[in-house]
């Protein structure tokens, strides 16, 4: 949540920093806001609540932009409403610090009483505030920015990721604490980013702040503090090819060509993991331990990438009859651990704080952690035993769809990896999901084809409708979910998942006539009968999936309740359905609203 960029440099510092803060608006796009030091000591700041390409407007942008140091912050809010004084960069009293914070100061109020008492006058609501009047008490004769920065983060408590500027100097400095932040070089200059795809066109290697690093960039370069004295720089991360931006290809948007992508990306995955499974070597190549040392699979993530870990742990549960649970990231505090457990972490990010803060509660020996992220230099994957990236690309659309089939794919790659290295599934079980996952690139590419043109009709006959069920059975009841959350998050209707044997004890008693409930058949008879139910009171069923899929013209005969991961192409309709109803109700279906793409507060 929230996106930091800065940069130093002999020129266009306001114009670099904003166009990285450009590639980081899916972190946050309640208000967006700049401050440079142009070369004549006078400042530019400005603030819109427009998005990110309404600043070039609001600072006059030139070519010749002159600023040398500039900050920027794209804010999804959390403390104070959403309006244009509470948008970053925050000033001090002076006019001459300003500050951009990403994260949660726990301890907000008790500061702000002692900083007024102390005679500091606050402009906003916003508990980010307190940081920049930390600063400025701290600042002293003889106590560099960086310092200054460094005491104030010693008052604080919660997680930030701070970039202070001092508009007279032109010196920055940064700080993190449980939220992300990265620096890079290009030929001339330094940049600060939340996220380093928002530097990927520039830069070719980055550092990554770990907790409670300064940074004090000035003429002199960049310098590293840790703890009051000088430390060697982090060490340097080739910037992924992967992080360079995505285009919407023929759609309108973002999600419509990432949706699109999912049978590419399946393919993707499946050419560079497919290969180890038979063999054990993807698993073992990752360092994992010998299945026979693993008890149990403990999955935890959040929304999407929670649902994906259902699907992981189905592989182990369902095929290799090993003990599993998934554990929603924000309630894993609450859990009791287990030595012997594989924990795997989902998170596309690799930066939400739920999951960040679930590892916390892990129990020093509680067994091996695996992140499985689209990040490999992300948070999650620096604090794992072993990280599988799962090769999805960048994904722009806050709403996640290729990164849910890559995170599917690529936790189905590991499992049945492990399974057959240590012989703990039945064989012609593991071969029938076998030939399924090499059959799913084209399923993905044949629900595509088939729902294009239902998906929109769906949405114009239920483009009034105000509430939706979606119902399954067994793995079919993961892709239920996930196309609740999917028409939720987009067209901001209600939607409602359930195992389809809950709704005779509920459920049904939201079914009038004409309520879309849809089904994903996964093959389980019973469904008929759930479906009857349905009928009977007038709703209106749509089923999604086949129990037996034809592939380019020939019929894949999948076992009868599907691999052990479930109906994975029923997802597609079901994103195509949520897209394209966002669509005629006018939603923006890049970044729906309330939402961002990257949760870093807890
Ligand atoms: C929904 C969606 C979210 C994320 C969740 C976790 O479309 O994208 O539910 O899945 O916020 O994010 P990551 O995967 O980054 O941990």
């Amino acid at each position: 949540m929230c996106g930091i960029t800065a940069y130093r440099g002999p020129a266009a510092a306001a114009s670099r920093a904003r166009s990285a803060l450009e590639r980081l608006e899916y972190r946050g796009y309640d208000s967006a806001g700049i401050a440079a030091r142009r070369p004549d000591g006078t400042t530019l700041h400005a603030r819109t609540l427009s998005g990110v390409a309404a600043l070039a407007v609001v600072t006059g942008e030139q070519s010749t932009d002159a600023t040398t140091a500039a900050i920027g912050h794209t804010r999804w809010a959390t403390h104070g409403e959403v309006s244009e004084a509470n948008a970053h960069p925050l000033e001090d009293c002076s006019g001459r610090l300003y500050v951009v914070h990403n994260g949660i100061i726990d301890n907000a109020e008790v500061l702000r009483a002692q900083l007024v008492a102390a005679g500091h006058r606050f402009a906003t609501g916003v508990d980010s505030e307190v940081i920049v009047h930390l600063i400025e008490q701290a600042q002293r004769p003889g106590v560099g920015l960086g310092d200054a920065l460094a005491d104030a983060a010693g008052h604080l408590s919660g997680s930030w990721a701070v970039v202070a500027l001092d508009a007279r100097t032109g010196t920055l400095a940064a700080t993190a604490h449980g939220s992300p932040l990265i620096s890079a070089q290009d030929g001339t200059g330094t940049y600060l980013a939340s996220d380093v795809g928002a530097v990927a066109p520039e830069v070719t290697e980055f550092r990554v702040l770990e907790d409670d690093d300064v940074v004090e960039i000035d003429a002199a370069g960049i310098r590293w503090h840790r703890a009051g004295g000088s430390c060697r720089p982090r060490g340097l991360w080739p910037v992924p090819r992967t992080a360079l931006l995505a285009s919407t290809g023929r759609h309108r948007d973002h999600m419509g060509n990432e949706i699109d992508e999912q049978p590419v990306v399946a393919r993707r995955v499946l050419e560079a993991l497919g290969p180890g499974i038979v063999d054990g070597s993807l698993w073992r190549g990752l360092g994992l331990p010998s299945l026979d040392d693993i008890d149990r699979v403990t999955v935890i993530g959040c929304g999407t990438s929670l649902h994906a870990g259902r699907a992981v742990a189905g592989v182990f549960g369902r095929l290799g009859g090993l003990p599993t649970r998934t554990l929603v990231a924000s309630e894993a505090a609450h859990e009791v651990w287990e030595p012997r457990t594989l924990v795997i972490a989902m998170s596309q990010s690799g930066e939400t704080a739920d999951v960040l803060r679930a590892l916390d509660a892990l129990p020093p020996r509680h067994g091996t952690l695996l992140a499985l992220t689209n990040s490999s230099s992300s948070t999650l994957a620096r604090r794992s035993d072993a990280v599988i990236d799962c090769l999805a690309g960048p994904e722009v659309g806050v709403a996640a769809t290729k990164t849910f089939v890559a995170q599917v794919l690529t936790g189905v790659c590991v499992a049945l990896s492990g399974l057959s290295a240590f012989d703990r599934a039945d064989s012609a079980c593991l071969g029938a999901d076998l030939r399924a996952l090499a059959a799913t690139p084209d399923a993905l590419a044949a629900a595509l084809d088939a729902w294009r043109g239902p998906s929109a009709q769906l949405a114009a006959e239920y483009a009034r409708a105000s509430g939706f069920l979606f119902l399954g059975r067994g793995a079919g009841l993961i892709y239920a979910a996930e196309g609740a959350l999917k028409l939720k998050e987009l067209s901001y209707r209600w939607a409602e998942s359930h195992p389809a044997g809950e709704l005779k004890h509920g459920p049904l008693a939201l079914v009038d006539a004409g309520t879309p409930v849809f089904v994903v058949d996964n093959g389980d008879p019973r469904l008929d009968v759930d479906i009857a139910e349905v009928a009977a009171r007038g709703g209106r069923v749509i089923r999604i999936g086949e129990r037996v899929l034809t592939v380019g013209g020939v019929p894949l005969h999948l076992p009868r309740t599907g691999p052990s991961w479930g109906p994975l192409e029923t997802v597609v309709p079901l994103q195509m359905f949520a897209r394209e109803l966002a669509v005629r109700l006018h939603r923006d279906v890049d970044k729906p609203r309330n939402l961002a793409k990257s949760v870093t507060v807890s």
